[in-house]
């Protein structure tokens, strides 16, 4: 059966996730954005979300064929994620695939980090990764198949290269979170990976003037910065079955800037 998935997959038989009901979160962020878009190309019935509802709607207008979901919650928050998955699940049929995208990124020394700043950083990049988890995984595990992927960092690998720990520790929490859940998932053949973008062209990024941009991007091998679909690739492999024998892994996409 895998063998059989695996060859109509490559031959472009059926889509990579046809029939797939996938949560997106960090919608309308410059990577979430591209992650939402292969989504639907990739032939997933997509559920999206952010912060703000407006942009999602735009974005949903630009992928409209009747598959696609937007809401705006804050998905660090645990009861309005769970109700986004009853309400996904309902309209779109149950949950396959989650990418959890919401982050944010702030540049602040160490000895300037009030509790507020570390509650922001911590907040945005591992308390919404660990909602999506909670609200997705029980439902997998029952049904015995899904995928997560969970959108961690360089900085979380080996620090952050601008002055960030609270950002690099909560990226850190993300990769050690999708460790250990991939074990504790595995047995029902549910499936959860990390993608760790290097530096990619977003707002997210706060690399700004042409100066600010050649500096990050020449701390790839390639010279440059990544594009946001370049990450939205790396999401839709661990997501398809051309992938199913990968959990617990960190795909690094960074341009071999760190090796
Ligand atoms: N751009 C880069 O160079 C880069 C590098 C490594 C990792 N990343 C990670 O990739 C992801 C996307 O980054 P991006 O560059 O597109 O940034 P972005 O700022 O464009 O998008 C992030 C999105 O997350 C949303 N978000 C933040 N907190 C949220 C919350 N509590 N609930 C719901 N949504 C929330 C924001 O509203 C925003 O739309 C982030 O997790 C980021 O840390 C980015």
């Amino acid at each position: 059966m895998i063998a059989e998935t695996m060859t109509a997959t490559l031959a472009g038989t059926t889509p990579l996730l046809a029939g797939r009901t996938v949560i997106l979160t960090g919608a309308g962020g410059g990577i979430g954005r591209a992650i939402a878009h292969a989504l639907a190309a990739a032939g997933a019935r997509v559920a999206l979300t952010d912060l703000r509802q407006e942009p999602l709607d735009a974005l949903a207008g630009q992928l409209a064929d009747g598959q696609i979901l937007a809401r705006a919650i804050d998905a660090s928050d645990p009861a309005a994620f769970a109700a986004f998955h009853d309400e996904t699940a309902a309209a779109l049929g149950p949950v396959d695939g989650l990418v959890n995208c919401a982050g944010t990124f702030e540049k602040r020394a160490f000895d300037e980090l009030d509790a507020a700043a570390w509650a922001r950083s911590l907040t945005a990049n591992l308390l919404t990764t660990v909602a999506g988890c909670q609200a997705v995984l029980p439902g997998m595990i029952a049904r015995g198949c899904g995928a997560v992927v969970n959108v961690a960092s360089t900085a979380g690998e080996y620090g952050s290269i601008s002055p960030a720990s609270h950002y690099a520790a909560a990226k850190g929490g993300v990769i050690g979170l999708t460790k250990s859940l991939a074990r504790e998932a595995a047995p029902a053949q549910v499936r959860v990976n990390a993608v760790s973008p290097g530096p990619v062209e977003t707002d997210g990024l706060l690399a700004v003037t042409p100066e600010q941009k050649a500096i990050a991007g020449s701390r790839t091998l390639f010279g440059r910065l990544g594009q946001p679909e370049e990450i939205a690739g790396a999401c839709i492999f661990l997501l398809c079955p051309l992938s199913t024998f990968v959990t617990g892994h960190v795909l690094r996409v960074n341009g071999g800037a760190l090796l």
